[in-house]
């Protein structure tokens, strides 16, 4: 069609995407057989049958299963590039990738090894394609605030890679405020700082993103749309939303895409993404998000376009570069 046709066309910038979310069955099945490590699986269709979702919580009980079979600098590399080889097919230019490492060192596998291999991908990627990258360490945020420091200590030899920190897993019961402290070590760094908010939670948790955590962006932000109030600070402050219409359908936020409120956010002026989040677990990667999108609340060309623009807008690229590439 004409929408899929302009989408592919568009120069894009993804900017939520966790690449343990963007892991295929096929690969989480051939890794699994390569380390040994035994899956509830027996199958890839096994496994596509297991991606049936009625909230946030029912998906990461999967999401931190299949993350176990990644255990070599290798297999993070390899993970790694798959996306990549995804992003840059759907013309995407520029990626900020979220990892979680408490979901890998805390089953014994060395950070290093987990940043090492993201980071070789995104080297190549860069060298190979000229796409550009940032990278983002998310605390999860049902660990402790003792848990996340630790993270941010571990992660101290490492920050000539690391450009931002955010806070993602389960939102509801774990309000941004139980990290108010471990994001002002982070801003005292001189890191970006991001968070999951809004997703499912009260738009009570996104004041306090922007008030306690005082993010650089706001991923997801849908439910910051009850609040009036709320949504003219949003546009007051040209906050970007990091919004991911296949995952808000996957994991019951909106019953129907036609429900949708990405077309109401940009006729609101909020400064609205559209990202792939998990993209092999929510069955679509980021030209799948604005075609089905398009389609189904009836975004129109300009639309799309203000999407694509927004992505580089509200990237952690320098405004110069951010300039060059609108
Ligand atoms: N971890 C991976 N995907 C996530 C999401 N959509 N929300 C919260 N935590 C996540
Ligand atoms: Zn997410």
């Amino acid at each position: 069609t004409d929408i899929a046709a302009l989408v592919a066309r568009l120069p894009k910038a993804e900017l939520h995407l966790h690449i343990e979310g963007s892991l295929e069955p096929e690969l989480m099945f051939d890794l699994a057989q390569r380390n040994g490590i035994a899956i509830p699986y027996a199958s890839v269709e096994e496994i596509r049958a297991a991606y049936e979702f009625s909230n946030l919580q029912d998906f990461l009980d999967i999401y931190y299963v299949g993350m176990n079979v990644l255990q070599t600098e290798q297999d993070f590399h390899d993970l790694t590039r798959a996306y990549l080889q995804r992003a840059h097919a759907d013309n995407v230019r520029h990626v900020e990738l979220f990892f979680d490492p408490q979901g890998h060192t805390d089953r014994g596998i060395a950070f290093k090894t987990v940043i090492d291999g993201i980071t070789r991908a995104l080297d190549d990627a860069e060298a190979e394609w000229g796409m550009t990258h940032r990278l983002i360490l998310c605390f999860l945020r049902h660990l402790s605030e003792e848990a996340a420091f630790e993270t941010l200590q571990q992660a101290m030899p490492h920050l000539n890679r690391i450009d931002g920190v955010g806070l993602d897993s389960s939102e509801m019961g774990h309000p941004p405020s139980k990290f108010a402290r471990v994001f002002a070590k982070v801003g005292a760094l001189g890191l970006k700082r991001v968070a999951h908010a809004g997703e499912e939670g009260p738009p009570e948790y996104v004041y306090e993103a922007l008030d306690l955590l005082k993010v650089d962006r706001l991923d997801h932000g849908n439910r910051a749309l009850e609040d009036s109030a709320l949504v003219d600070r949003l546009v007051a402050e040209k906050m970007t939303l990091t919004v991911c219409p296949l995952s808000n359908l996957r994991l019951c936020g909106v019953e129907r895409l036609e429900d949708h409120p990405m077309k109401r956010m940009l006729d609101l002026g909020l400064r609205a993404t559209c990202n792939s989040d998990d993209p092999a677990y929510f069955g679509g990667y980021v030209n799948d998000n604005y075609v089905r999108t398009a389609e189904a609340v009836g975004l129109t060309a300009d639309d799309i376009i203000e999407l694509a623009r927004n992505s580089f807008r509200g990237s952690f690229l320098e405004p110069d570069e951010i300039e060059r590439r609108l």
